[in-house]
C-alpha cells in the first residue's frame, strides 16, 4: 500500500522473502538475531498485558476436572456433568486430568515435535507449502499473507480425514502421532458425550452429529524470542473447530480472555486442556462459549504444544445451526444453517485474529 512504500516499508515483499527461506521462525532464532524482523511486530492493543482493572490474572485459575471414576449413571458422573457444563459456559475452557493418556505418550508428543522442528531445514523444506490440499504440511503462519503481523512460531499440521496415508507424516513423528491420536479420539469421545448430557441431550447426540469426524493436528514450535515484548506466539483468536484437545508442555504462555482479562493457563504435567470452539458455540445456540485465547512470545524456549482440533468434514452435506432440541421460544435460534465448508472458507480466508460467528448471525 502506498503509505507502507512512502515508509520504505514493503510487507508483502519482505514476507515472501522470509517465506521463501522455508526455515520459518527458528531459522530467524538460530541465526542469532538480536531485533526480530518488522514483519513479526504486533500493535500496542494486541500486546495488551492483562486488563485495565489491574493484573491479578495469577490468582484466577481455569477450572480443572478429574476424569477418574466417572461411570456412565454414577453419581461422580453426575458431578463432572454439572462442572463440565459450568466450565463450558462461563470459561469455555478447561483442563482435564484423570484422562487415562499415559503421561509418555504425552511426553514423547512433546520430543517428537521437537525432533521433526529441529531437523535440517532442508529435511523440513520437503513439505513446507501453504497448499491447502496437502495433508501434511509444515509452514510458518498459515495466514503469514493474510495477517498484520505474524507469529513468532513454526507448525506442522497433519490432517485426518480419512484419506491419509499415515506413511505421508514424517517418520520422526508417525508412530507417536498416531499413538496420541489414538488416545485423544478415546478422550474426545468421552468429552463429547459429558458435554452432550451437559446441554440435556442424549449421550451420543453430539458425535451423531459427526463433530469428531476429521481431526486436525498441529504441532507448535515457539522458539526463543530475543524481543519477546514486541511480538506474540500466536495472536488473539477463537478456534474454528467444534472442540479442541491441547497439549502444552511446562513453559507456560497461553492465556485466554476472560471478563476482560488475559488468564494464564498454567501448565500442569500430564493434563490436556479442553476448549469450546466456534462450531460448538453455535451449535449450542450461545450456551457454551468459543473463547479468545493467544500464546505469549517467550524469551527462553523452544515451547511446544499440540493442538487436536475436532471438526465435522469438510465436505458434510448435513445443515448446521442450533440444535432445534435447546431452542424455544425464549431460546430462539441465533444462527442460520449454514455448511460446514462455507464456515471453514469463511474463517480461513479472515485469517487468525477475530472471530467468524457473526459472521452467521440470524
Ligand atoms: C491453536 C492454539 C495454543 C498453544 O493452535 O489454536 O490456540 O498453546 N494453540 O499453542
Ligand atoms: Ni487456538
Amino acid at each position: 500500500m502506498p503509505e507502507t512504500a512512502a515508509a520504505g516499508y514493503d510487507r508483502k515483499q519482505q514476507v515472501k522473502q522470509f517465506d521463501d527461506t522455508k526455515a520459518g521462525v527458528k531459522g530467524l532464532a538460530d541465526s542469532g538475531i538480536t531485533k526480530i524482523p518488522r514483519i513479526f511486530l504486533h500493535s500496542r492493543e494486541d500486546l495488551r498485558k492483562s486488563s485495565d482493572h489491574g493484573d491479578n490474572s495469577s490468582s484466577i485459575k481455569i477450572p480443572i476436572i478429574d476424569l477418574k471414576d466417572i461411570v456412565h449413571g454414577g453419581l461422580r458422573r453426575e458431578a463432572v456433568v454439572a462442572e463440565i457444563c459450568e466450565a463450558s459456559a462461563s470459561w469455555g475452557f478447561f483442563q482435564l486430568v484423570g484422562h487415562g493418556v499415559p503421561t509418555t505418550v504425552l511426553d514423547n508428543l512433546v520430543e517428537a515435535t521437537r525432533s521433526f522442528h529441529e531437523q535440517d531445514v532442508g529435511e523440513k523444506a520437503k513439505i513446507y507449502t501453504r497448499d491447502d490440499r496437502e495433508k501434511v504440511k509444515y509452514s510458518c503462519n498459515f495466514d503469514l499473507y493474510e495477517s498484520n503481523a505474524a507469529n513468532w512460531r513454526d507448525t506442522i499440521t497433519i490432517v485426518f480425514d480419512g484419506s491419509l496415508d499415515p506413511d505421508n507424516i514424517p517418520m520422526v513423528l508417525r508412530e507417536t502421532i498416531m499413538e496420541y491420536r489414538k488416545h485423544c479420539l478415546g478422550v474426545a469421545k468421552v468429552v463429547c458425550e459429558l458435554l452432550s448430557e451437559a446441554l440435556g441431550l442424549r449421550l451420543d447426540y453430539l458425535r451423531g452429529m459427526n463433530c469428531d469426524k476429521n481431526q486436525t493436528l498441529v504441532a507448535h514450535y515457539y522458539p526463543p524470542c530475543p524481543q519477546p515484548e514486541l511480538t506474540l506466539g500466536t495472536a488473539r483468536h477463537t478456534d474454528p473447530a467444534f472442540l479442541t484437545i491441547l497439549f502444552q508442555d511446562g513453559l507456560g504462555g497461553l492465556q485466554i480472555l476472560h471478563q476482560g482479562r488475559w488468564v494464564d493457563v498454567s501448565p500442569i504435567h500430564g493434563a490436556l486442556i479442553v476448549n469450546i470452539g466456534d462450531l460448538l458455540q453455535l451449535v449450542s445456540n450461545d450456551k457454551f462459549k468459543s473463547v479468545e485465547h493467544r500464546v505469549l512470545a517467550l524469551p527462553n524456549g523452544p515451547r511446544i504444544s499440540v493442538a487436536m482440533f475436532l471438526n465435522p468434514s469438510s465436505d458434510e452435506q448435513k445443515l448446521y445451526g442450533p440444535i432445534k432440541e435447546l431452542l424455544s421460544d425464549e431460546n430462539p435460534p441465533l444462527y442460520r444453517e449454514f455448511l460446514v465448508n462455507d464456515y471453514m472458507v469463511y474463517y480461513y480466508a479472515k485469517g487468525l485474529t477475530g472471530t467468524a460467528l457473526s459472521h452467521f448471525k440470524v
